[in-house]
């Protein structure tokens, strides 16, 4: 990427992403846009009646700081309704302007210039920003699709290269589980050992759970600061946007211990102060919603999960199936003629696929730390109305089949 004249030291390479581009491709040549992870339909109506209802009852100036006295209550009784976990919600529950505020906010609270912060990679695309906003460095431990003893794929990592990460300058293990891009939902073993890494070299962990309800058959989420020793050194940050279909509102939050959530408090309260002061109730409201409405939630994406990933099976792909969030990645190299330059391959190959095949996807090497490592894996967003699956579906199988 060339360097912007006016851009800080701290921000070179961070460009305009790549989304950006592919969205315009995909007005460009009338492509379905499965790049950009959002829904195509609205959430449950309770929520958006409640957020109408608060702007006609005039809820329209800035709330408290922290968030409002009832979205705290809620967010509170959610994690433990679903989690088990307990927070006092006056001292230990802050609201932010969605998890990408949340996540931020920790960084430009916790972190020394030139600390380190673990994450696994691919990341997503607020991290490596984040981070270096914060004056930080971002320390990848590298997921790799492993082939599944029953056949298919599952992204792994290799616990030496964990182990090898934390060295005096960690401050923060960032965790994204379900992870976005992968579709990955980090295993209790898995979670074991970054927590015991997490203790052992007294580092703060910040989980990114904003896909917490993502979750499908087989396989559990299973919030970290749930593991023995963890709560006391765990930020667990989520928002609405996934779970009510409701990306645009950005109502998010971060629990953990009092003064480390006072602390990421100081930071936030210079970023934006407060946000969204009537979708604040609604996502109240969709906290407390009925388990019927988040078990049924998980149960239609993973329909249009299996539904799509079908297509991309017969289209010839090898399919990274998810486990949760709502991406799919395909390995392109049995499809792919796109060039002699590996490190463009996926971009190369998702540039083309619009004029190819009608469809936008995202090629993955953009989320990596060396874009080498995600060089043949593209991510498809299956959060869909089914005509549109199908329609992408079959024109994927049309073009490749
Ligand atoms: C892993 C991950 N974290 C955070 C976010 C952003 O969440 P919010 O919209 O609440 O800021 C996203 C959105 O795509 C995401 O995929």
């Amino acid at each position: 990427m060339p360097r912007s004249p006016f851009l800080s030291s701290r921000l070179q390479g961070f460009g305009t992403t790549i989304f950006a581009e592919m969205s315009a491709l995909a007005v460009r040549t009338g492509a379905i846009n499965l790049g950009q992870g959002f829904p195509d339909t609205d959430g449950p109506a309770e929520v958006s009646e409640a957020a109408i209802a608060a702007i006609r009852a005039g809820v329209n100036q800035y709330p408290p700081g922290p968030g409002t006295d009832d979205l705290l209550s809620a967010i509170s009784e959610h994690q433990r309704r679903f989690w088990n976990l307990e927070f006092d919600p006056a001292s230990e529950v802050l609201v932010t302007a969605g998890a990408t505020e949340a996540l931020a906010a920790t960084m430009f609270a916790l972190c020394e210039t030139g600390d380190e912060v673990i994450a696994f990679d691919p990341t997503y695309d607020s991290y490596g920003a984040g981070v270096a906003m914060a004056g930080a460095r971002l320390r990848g431990v590298l997921l790799r699709p492993e082939p599944r003893p029953g056949g298919g794929f599952r992204f792994g990592f290799d616990p030496d290269e964990l182990r090898r990460a934390f060295n005096p300058k960690t401050r923060l293990l960032l965790l994204n589980s379900p992870h976005n891009p992968t579709g990955k939902v980090f295993d209790q073993d898995e979670l074991q050992l970054i927590a015991d890494l997490c203790q052992e070299h007294d580092v703060i962990a910040v989980t990114d759970e904003v896909y917490e309800h993502l979750v499908f058959g087989g396989h559990a989420h299973r919030p970290l600061a749930g593991f023995p020793g963890m709560a006391e050194r765990t930020l667990t940050v989520s928002s609405g946007g996934k779970t009510f279909s409701f990306t645009g509102w950005k109502i998010g939050w971060v629990c953990g211990p009092a003064p480390l959530v006072a602390a990421v408090r100081t930071a936030k309260q210079f970023l934006t102060f407060v946000n969204g002061a009537p979708f604040q109730p609604a996502i109240a409201v969709g906290l407390r919603l009925g388990d019927d409405y988040f078990t049924r939630f998980a149960a239609d994406l993973q329909a249009k999960r299996d539904l799509f990933g079908g297509y991309l099976t017969t289209a010839g792909f090898d399919v990274l199936a998810p486990e949760g969030t709502y991406f799919i990645t395909v390995d392109i190299r049995q499809r792919s003629k796109s060039g002699p330059d590996p490190v463009d391959h996926t971009v190369a190959f998702c540039l083309g696929l619009p004029e190819k095949a009608g469809v936008v996807a995202v090629p993955s090497s953009v989320f990596y730390q060396d874009q080498r490592d995600g060089q043949h894996l593209a991510r498809f967003c299956f959060a869909k109305n089914d005509a549109l699956l199908i329609e992408a579906g079959e024109r994927l199988v049309a073009a490749f089949g």
